[in-house]
């Protein structure tokens, strides 16, 4: 089969191929500085103030979602095969798009700059029929759109008032014409953008991904590039050679089978989000608060491992539920705990030309009880100070096989063999020897002491967040250790 040569994506209704891009080019600087459709803004260039949000339509199941995107770390080679929707497409002045329309009505806007990329968020969520327009959805929602001189009331204000109404617009009148161009786009060919020494290619399959990837191991890989992304606008890196995930068939799969889920490296947050929820309430939680609905739209499983980050939210939770990561380099796939792949600061357990291609998850028993917490000085869009996991087998009141595991405790995502060891057969309720195991604690890490938080408070919260597991499972009822109806209770002032 042969290669492409351009990127091919729906613009204002119509099929553009862009050719001819350097590797690193954004998809914010393609939209302002290329199209000239500067509607969308630059602010922080990060992936955090949400100004730059867009919509890309992409055929999820088959049916067109449009989804939250921040245009500033997304590379312009990442649009290919999707709708790019932005401002100035929605609507005008003399023909507002009802978000436009209530955001002016209920006085949502000053300066203006967050506006564009508030009312694009909210565009993808007036085309989410299933979410309803609440406060609480719509501030989970927003939480990846910083505003800086409106306040957030007169905004989710306009937000529930735009969601009351019929959720029509001319993007829904003209949904089957862009789901049928959307699947006329996959062409399962390689695509391979050269400019110069340089290239930006997009394999197709994963035979295609581990050959190119095998003959280009200086390569970067790009899955989702909340990551990648800031090393271009912030570390100004050069990546000659690019190979993005995205178009890799399989390599976003999520199967199950009655005993475990095998979830592709490729796979977003946002496509994993049921299975985490299916799982236990308490994964569903730390699903929802990595980073905003834009992050979760393109960030990876596969890339939040691989990036070796001590601090990467879903390391723990996976390690705790026994989780195995698929390597394959070549034509060889090898499995190894997911705990062993992290070997140091820096340094994982991965080869010149290797890649992940899934992670394999157990379904827990039924007599597995599960907890986890996420501890961060913002509650949302904020990276973990700390992130506790724990599983235990618990049987006739007895706790065996414990595994907890940690972020932000050390150089690595890391378990806590001493005090496992030391819980291991303990009765729940047995409260001197569940105190006697927390302490364990102390040699087990030495924490990291940074700018985000200091050892002793990340010792202290490691202590208290296994503290307050031990309690619910030996029976202290969840209203004496949990916040309630947090969200639903936020202020309504800004
Ligand atoms: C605003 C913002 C908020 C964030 N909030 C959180 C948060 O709350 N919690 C959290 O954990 N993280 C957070 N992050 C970090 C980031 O979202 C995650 O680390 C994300 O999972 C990275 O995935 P990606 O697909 O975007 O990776 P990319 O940026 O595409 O890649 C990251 C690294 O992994 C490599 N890589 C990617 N896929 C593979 C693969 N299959 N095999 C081998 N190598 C691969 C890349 O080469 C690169 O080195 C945040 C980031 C931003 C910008
Ligand atoms: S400019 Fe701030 S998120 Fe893109
Ligand atoms: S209106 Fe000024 S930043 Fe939101």
């Amino acid at each position: 089969m042969g290669t492409r040569t351009a990127i091919r994506l729906i613009r204002k209704g119509k099929t553009v191929e862009v050719d001819g891009f350097a590797p690193t080019d954004t998809l914010l600087d393609h939209l302002r500085i290329t199209e000239g459709a500067v509607g969308t803004k630059e602010g922080c260039c990060e992936g955090d103030c949400g100004a730059c949000t867009i919509a890309l339509g992409r055929l999820r199941d088959g049916r067109l979602v449009y989804e939250p995107v921040n245009a500033c770390i997304t590379l312009l080679g990442m649009a290919d095969g999707a709708e790019i929707v932005t401002v100035e497409d929605i609507g005008h002045p003399d023909d507002p798009h009802p978000i436009q329309e209530c955001m002016a009505r209920h006085h949502a806007s000053q300066c203006g700059f967050c506006t564009p990329g508030i009312v694009m968020a909210l565009f993808c969520l007036f085309h989410e029929r299933k979410a309803p327009g609440t406060r609480a959805v719509v501030n989970e929602w927003l939480a990846g759109n910083l505003c800086r001189c409106t306040g957030y009331r007169p905004i989710v204000d306009a937000a529930i008032d735009a969601l009351s109404r019929p959720r029509d617009d001319a993007f829904s009148e003209k949904r089957t014409k862009a789901e049928s161009l959307l699947q006329s786009f996959d062409d399962a060919v390689d695509l391979v953008i050269e400019l110069e020494s340089r290239f930006f290619a997009a394999p197709s399959s994963i035979d295609a991904l581990a050959k190119l990837y095998g003959d280009h191991p200086d390569a970067t890989l790009v899955a989702g590039a909340t990551d990648v992304g800031l090393w271009i606008t912030k570390a100004l890196k050069d990546m000659p050679k690019v190979i993005w995930l995205g178009r890799v068939a399989g390599l976003d799969r999520i199967e199950q089978t009655a005993t475990s889920f095998l979830i592709g490296a490729a796979c977003t947050y946002s496509d994993a989000e049921d299975i985490m929820a299916s799982i236990d309430p308490d994964l569903a939680e730390i699903w929802r608060r990595i980073g905003s609905k834009q992050v979760r739209a393109s960030g990876t499983i596969g890339g939040n491992i691989a990036n070796g980050s001590p601090i990467g939210d879903t390391p723990p939770p996976l390690i705790a539920l026994g989780a195995k990561l698929e390597l394959r380099r070549g034509e060889a796939v090898r499995a190894i705990p997911l705990e062993e792949f992290f070997l140091e600061y820096g340094r994982q357990d991965i080869e010149p030309g290797e890649f992940v291609s899934g992670i394999l998850l157990p379904k827990p028993a039924p007599d597995r009880v599960f907890r986890c917490h996420k501890i961060s000085k913002r509650f949302d869009q904020d990276i973990s100070s700390v992130l506790g996991a724990f599983s235990f087998t618990l049987r006739d009141g007895v706790l065996s096989d414990p595994i907890l595991a940690y972020g932000g405790m050390a150089g690595t995502p890391k378990r806590a063999r001493k005090t496992e060891a030391a819980l291991d057969g303990v009765p729940a309720d047995d409260a001197e020897r569940l105190q006697a195991a927390l302490r364990c604690l102390e040699e087990d890490f030495r924490p990291l002491d940074d700018h985000r938080a200091s050892a002793e408070y990340r010792l202290d919260v490691a202590k208290a967040l296994l503290g307050k597991a031990l309690a619910e499972i030996g029976g202290v009822t969840t209203d004496k250790t949990r916040l309630r109806g947090f969200r639903e209770a936020e202020p309504v002032d800004g």
